[in-house]
């Protein structure tokens, strides 16, 4: 496994390759990222996984400075799974002068995760059209833990025209349902017993959804009083149609359940789809 960190020297690599599937990743490598790369080996000769701490998708006050960083760590778990090229990037080879271009996301990334972190896929989309432009890939790979980030990005590559497939990749979760994040290393004993319950009020709106109710507000609300009860500070659980990420009309048969709530100082995202049919 090759490890580059200059864009001229990633572009020299891979003038000869015909087809090369990006993982664009945050480091901390984790099974989730490594379902990513698996399913890029599957699709294409050559993957090339980037870490890179994108300061600019976070914002003040959060934690860019605490995210883990553990570099080696992440090459022997990428090299053990075939994974081509690491390109790592300095903050110098991102951004040489401050970033006064960017990519500025329509209105559902004013939304959701949006709402509570202003400039976030502002920063993302910034981040990935630099990525893609640095690798210029036929595909890449994104999980669906970040569902609206999936999504965000879908729209980016159609509208700009960007010649790449996007794929994405189902979340991997630990035994007892909580999705794997870099974030969850910051949970305590007890916060991580708790960490699941997120994912178990998502199942019971799903059942509750699959008996026919349609009443989503209501369920919505209790979601959130429910993780509040437990001593989740909740930003949203809502239930909005897959496509778009809108309100769902009553017939709606594609749903998805999002949520974001804080446990301690943890913030932590999950999501999960119900098709009705
Ligand atoms: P990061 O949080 O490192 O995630 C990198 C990719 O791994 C994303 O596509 C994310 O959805 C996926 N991922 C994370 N946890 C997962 C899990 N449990 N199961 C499946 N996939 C999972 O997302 C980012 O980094 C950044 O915003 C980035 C796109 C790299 C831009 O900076």
């Amino acid at each position: 496994m090759q490890v580059i960190r200059k864009i001229s020297e990633l572009r020299a690599r891979l003038s000869s390759e015909s087809r090369v599937c990006c993982v664009p990743t945050m480091g901390n490598i984790h099974d989730g990222h490594l379902s990513l790369v698996r399913i890029g080996k599957e699709r294409a000769p050559t993957v090339v996984t980037t870490i890179f701490v994108n300061r600019l998708q976070f914002g003040q006050g959060e934690d860019f400075e605490q995210y883990p960083r553990t570099f080696e760590d992440d090459c022997e778990k990428l090299e053990a799974l075939g994974n081509d090229i690491v390109f790592c990037p300095n903050e110098e080879e991102m951004y040489p002068e401050p970033q006064v271009f960017f990519i500025d996301p329509p209105k559902v990334a004013k939304r959701l995760e949006g709402r509570f972190r202003p400039g976030h896929f502002r920063g993302v989309c910034t981040v990935v059209s630099k990525l893609f432009n640095a690798v210029q890939p036929q595909l890449a790979v994104f999980g669906k833990k970040d569902y609206q980030q999936l999504a965000i990005i879908r729209e980016l590559t159609e509208q700009l025209c960007l010649p790449i497939e996007i794929v994405s990749a189902e979340t991997v979760r630990a035994e007892d349902g909580l999705a794997l994040s870099s974030r969850n290393r910051f949970l305590s004993d007890e916060e991580r017993k708790e960490a699941p319950r997120m994912r178990d009020t998502m199942n019971g709106i799903r059942s509750a959804i699959l008996d026919g109710d349609r009443k989503y507000v209501a369920m919505e609300y209790a979601a959130g009083a429910r993780l509040a009860r437990y001593g989740w500070n909740v930003d949203y659980v809502v239930i909005r149609a897959q496509k778009g990420l809108r309100r769902p009309t009553e017939d709606e048969t594609k749903l998805v359940v999002l949520g974001a709530a804080t446990l301690g100082s943890t913030r932590l995202i999950d999501n999960l789809e119900i098709n009705v049919d």
